[in-house]
């Protein structure tokens, strides 16, 4: 089975409710690929979540950047599984690095995320990815390996799951990995998966790609075999996100 090229779109902490519907009308107007092609999906803070499902076109889908660990409850300040499920939103990112890193977020917290926003019948993008200091020691395969089995532990059903490897060294830099660094990290996980899950798995799972990705180098990264898409941070908040979503083609 071919695995369906995956354009994300992640917003991070950006934007005020007009900026928001700029970016919404731009990516309303984009002539892009059919949906059967590519998949896009956009993930705005919480906040503008319902605003933009509301004003998307119906082809595009939207994810939260974060959900609970498990039943909301007496948890200030974070937002559960259900409420998102209960809004329609389809999608979710969890592990991004930002958090595993300023919010201390362990493989294995991140690992219980990913289990429990599944059961609860969303979609999971789950970011992997190494330091500077990691790939400078020669540490990454055994890095996002380590961050992946800590998921694989708890989940069974790879079906909803999008698996987005991000060198953090890349992200927000402007220093992208180049397409053989990509590819070979793509490629060792797809290894992993066969190794540890199932060929099934590793042949219809989608690795995307994240870190200073824009519509220049977008085409160059996709064409590499292990390459199913991206997840866009800075430059998915500008209209050079559309030339991103076409590099499916
Ligand atoms: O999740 C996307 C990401 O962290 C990459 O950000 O700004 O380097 O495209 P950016």
């Amino acid at each position: 089975m071919a695995r369906k090229f995956f354009v994300g779109g992640n917003w991070k902490c950006n934007g005020t409710t007009e900026e928001v519907k700029k970016i919404v009308s731009t990516l309303n107007e984009g002539q892009v690929p059919p949906p059967d092609v590519v998949e896009v999906v956009v993930s705005p803070p919480f906040v503008f979540l319902p605003l933009v499902k509301n004003l998307l076109r119906p082809d595009f889908h939207v994810a939260a950047q974060n959900c609970w660990v498990k039943k909301g409850g007496a948890f200030t300040g974070e937002v559960s599984a259900e409420m998102l499920v209960n809004l329609g939103i389809p999608w979710v990112i969890l592990g991004h690095s930002e958090r595993r890193l300023i919010l201390n977020e362990t493989n294995e917290f991140v690992g219980e995320k990913v289990a429990y926003a599944l059961s609860k019948g969303l979609k999971v993008i789950a970011c992997v990815g190494e330091t500077l200091e990691q790939r400078e020691s020669g540490t990454t395969v055994e890095v996002v390996a380590a961050q992946t089995k800590a998921i694989a532990e708890r989940v069974s059903n790879w079906a909803d799951v999008v698996l987005a490897y991000e060198p953090v060294w890349a992200i927000g830099t402007g220093k992208v990995a180049t397409p053989a660094q990509a590819q070979e990290v793509h490629f060792e996980l797809r290894k992993w998966f066969h190794a540890n899950i199932s060929p099934e798995v590793a042949a219809t799972i989608r690795i995307i790609y994240g870190g200073s990705v824009n519509g220049a180098n977008s085409k160059e990264l996709a064409a590499q075999p292990d390459v199913d898409g991206f997840l866009v941070g800075g430059a998915s908040l500008k209209p050079e996100f559309i030339d991103i979503i076409k590099s499916a083609e």
